[in-house]
């Protein structure tokens, strides 16, 4: 495979899945690399986040139900106003697949092999992106399922610490059900930090504590502009090219293209 295969996903909400999605994606691809984000969340948030109007019928979800041997993808990809950026917006009916995919025996498998089909025929090097719902769902799965790695959004708040143990946990468990046991932890991000707050600091040393080098150097600090830019449908690369939020989330990048393998 060409492509790299990144989900982005904690099963609790309101963490910054879908902000480090969208922010991360604009920044490798500002960086020369082609991305392609694909938003699994019902939600569409992401989709909105980066201007894209979520139309019915152009979400995975219709490909996911359909199982064919083609690849669809192409029909549902869509540009956004970056170049190399694309993106796969979602909609309201994807809620329904954790239902209507429910009884099939290759049901957690279904976005695996659409990426394998799709993935396969690029010939760039590329990242895609799966930004997840937050529950433990059909969808979720799917996404480990296909994905080489994960990257966990934490929020640095109270028991962060419960929150990392149980992720932990879900991941082992999302391994096991799908037979997918080289999913790696691509890292944890810590989001939202507040630099007035020792509660912030004290869940970095925490966690830091335990997971060591998998957690990413870069921290995410909480910003009135990373919070304002989604409702103005556009990454924090451009709402606010040299804020905070844009230091952040460029270092991010940086630091995830080191983390790649065969990276100088
Ligand atoms: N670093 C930040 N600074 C300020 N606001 C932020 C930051 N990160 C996220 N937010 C805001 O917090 C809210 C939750 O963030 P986000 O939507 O990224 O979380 P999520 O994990 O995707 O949520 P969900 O579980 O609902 O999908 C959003 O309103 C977002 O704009
Ligand atoms: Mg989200």
């Amino acid at each position: 495979m060409s492509a790299k295969i990144v989900a982005v996903a904690n099963q609790k909400g309101g963490v910054g899945k879908t902000t480090t999605s969208v922010n991360l994606a604009a920044c490798l691809a500002e960086g020369g690399h082609d991305v392609l984000l694909i938003d699994l969340d019902p939600q569409a948030n992401a989709s909105s986040a980066l201007g894209v109007e979520a139309v019915d019928g152009r979400s995975i979800y219709g490909a996911l139900l359909d199982g064919a041997e083609s690849d669809p993808l192409p029909a549902l990809i869509q540009p956004t106003a970056y170049e190399r950026l694309s993106i796969i917006t979602a909609e309201q009916d994807l809620a329904g697949s954790e239902v209507e995919l429910a009884p099939h025996d290759d049901k957690l498998h279904r976005l695996r092999r659409l990426l394998e089909r799709h993935v396969g025929q690029q010939e760039r090097q590329g990242y895609v992106l799966l930004d997840c719902p937050p529950s433990l769902g059909i969808l979720m799965t799917n996404a480990l399922a296909a994905a080489d790695s994960i990257l966990v959004p934490l929020q640095c708040e109270f028991l962060a610490l419960d929150g990392l143990a149980k992720i932990l946990k879900m991941i082992e468990k999302i391994k096991a059900a799908t037979g997918h046991e080289q999913l790696a932890l691509e890292g944890i991000v810590l989001t939202m930090y507040d630099s007035r707050t020792n509660l912030s600091q004290q869940v970095v040393n925490d966690v830091r504590q335990v997971l060591g080098s998998q957690v990413f150097q870069t921290i995410i600090p909480r910003t009135v502009r990373l919070g304002e830019a989604p409702s103005f449908g556009q990454p924090i690369i451009a709402y606010d090219p040299n804020g905070i939020g844009a230091q952040s989330y460029r270092e991010l990048a940086k630091e995830f293209l080191g983390r790649q393998p065969g990276a100088r």
